[in-house]
């Protein structure tokens, strides 16, 4: 299973992934990641463990269409079977969506529904989860629509608040069981026991 990846700031759901892979954990090869930030955590982290590294933007491609299409050469000349949603702020564009319909997976820092959709990226899930009252939270890994964080839910983990919480120590917390959880869900994908695509 060759894995692409989208990401748009750290990337550390994306080292983890890679990490496993590269230790025997993850039965999947990591194979490139396409980045829309050209100053991102990510970047530096894919050249660290040795993964190709794309940026494609409004700046590279200023007409959308393209920016779809160059997205989709890449990730087909890569030989990508699934992508990754590694922190990626942008929607997904039709074409992409279309030849990997169902094998575009992402993950979210709660249990969606609850607190997802357009602008509910990182921290600011986290503080409206705070907001809220909400005494347990988590992890949602689903499949990738036109719209934000929509999608057949694959997995979900939860996560307890605690008392006193603050927005950092909350996503901390959250943030440490995204990356066991990423990579227990792509297993599962990856030996069939989860099914997709
Ligand atoms: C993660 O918490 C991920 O769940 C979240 O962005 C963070 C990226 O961290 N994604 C979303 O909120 C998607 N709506 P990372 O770049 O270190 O993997």
């Amino acid at each position: 299973m060759n894995l692409g990846f989208l990401a748009s700031h750290r990337g550390s759901n994306m080292q983890a992934v890679v990490a496993a892979c590269r230790a025997g954990a993850l039965a999947a090869n990591p194979v490139v990641l396409i980045c829309n930030n050209r100053s991102a955590e990510a970047l530096a982290r894919a050249e660290a463990q040795g993964v190709t590294a794309v940026v494609l933007n409004a700046a590279t491609h200023p007409d959308p269409d393209m920016l779809d299409s160059a997205m989709l050469e890449i990730l087909q000349r890569h030989g990508c079977d699934v992508i990754v949603l590694a922190g990626f702020m942008k929607k997904i564009g039709p074409r992409v969506l279309a030849a990997y319909a169902d094998r575009i997976i992402n993950i979210h820092p709660s249990l969606l529904p609850k607190h997802g959709g357009r602008g509910m990226y990182g921290r600011a899930v986290h503080e409206a989860v705070l907001t809220a009252g909400d005494h347990v939270t988590g992890v949602t890994v689903h499949l990738v629509n036109a719209e934000y964080d929509e999608g057949r839910i694959l997995a979900q983990g939860e996560v307890p608040v605690r008392p006193g919480d603050t927005v950092d120590a909350l996503a901390a917390r959250v943030l440490a069981q995204e990356h066991a959880f990423l990579v227990g869900t792509l297993q599962r994908i990856a030996d069939g026991r989860l099914k997709i695509g």
